[in-house]
């Protein structure tokens, strides 16, 4: 085994495997470099991939984030992994994939001893202000979920090992930062273990995310809940309120001074201070 953190380890990946044996991943395809795991993850569902497949790069050199922005991958500082998912619960509980992942994100982080929280949709964080002393919270992660054919790929993004001069702005962080060392193998596997617990609930619900529990524990580690929040929903509008929880269709409602309740199913919503 090698002690740097930002070589990849395939033993350690295969002995926290043996760990699980009843994790159900796989195959895993790691590879050194490539544009995005999950435009490569997506490739695959198109040859017919199973659910489980899952694409791990040490580097991505055009890595996607949610609303078109890129998502920056150095060589060997953040995990970056795609996987397949092909539910088989109706369709129209789906939009709970990306929050189920960040969910399993956020726990996985916090048995790792890094305080990870979320912010809506699927945003890993941890609270306080950024590092450059601007304001919080800093993002240590994200997720993208994309429908391809009839799978979900759920692309996951992690900084790891990135130091303050790699961030690549000022509100982000990663693990090493928050005082943790956290090996991305391991990271990997730890994912994979609640999402493989989450995911599973889930779908014995029938995809009903209150009822599997996932909605109350989504809103236990959401940042937002009980505070102001400001929201640039897609046709340009921007509603300002409070968060006040999570509804049954992964939806944010946000509570406005007027009294009414708004349910807020895409943009980008940001914590007001
Ligand atoms: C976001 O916060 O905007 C989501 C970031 C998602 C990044 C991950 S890294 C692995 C996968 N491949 C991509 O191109 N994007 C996702």
């Amino acid at each position: 085994m090698t002690d740097d953190p930002r070589t990849w380890d395939d033993s350690l990946l295969r002995a926290a495997l043996d760990a699980h044996p009843d994790l159900r991943w796989g195959p895993f395809a790691v590879i050194p470099s490539t544009g995005s795991t999950n435009a490569d993850a997506a490739d695959q569902v198109r040859e017919g991939a199973p659910e489980g497949f899952a694409v791990v790069a040490d580097e991505q050199t055009q890595g996607r984030g949610r609303l078109d922005r890129a998502w920056s991958s150095p060589s060997g500082a953040g995990l970056a992994v795609s996987l397949v998912l092909r539910p088989v619960v109706a369709e129209s509980a789906w939009g709970w994939l990306p929050l189920l992942a960040g969910l399993a994100v956020v726990e996985a982080l916090q048995g790792l001893g890094v305080p990870a929280a979320l912010t809506w949709p699927n945003d890993v964080m941890v609270d306080g202000p950024a590092h450059d002393g601007g304001p919080g919270p800093r993002k240590l992660g994200g997720i993208l979920a994309e429908r391809v054919e009839d799978a979900v790929v759920v692309g996951i993004g992690i900084n790891t090992d990135l130091d303050l001069d790699e961030l690549p702005v000022g509100r982000a962080t990663s693990t090493r930062l928050e005082g943790a060392r956290v090996r991305r193998e391991e990271l990997l596997v730890a994912i994979l273990d609640r999402l493989r617990d989450r995911y599973t609930t889930w779908q014995l619900a029938g995809g009903d995310a209150v009822r599997s529990g996932a909605a109350d524990a989504y809103a236990e580690r959401c940042l937002m809940v009980g505070r102001p929040v400001r929201a640039s929903l897609p046709g340009g509008e921007v509603l300002e309120g409070t968060a006040v929880r999570i509804g049954s269709d992964g939806a944010l409602v946000v509570a406005t001074d007027d009294g009414a309740e708004r349910a807020v199913s895409a943009g980008d919503v940001l914590l007001v201070r």
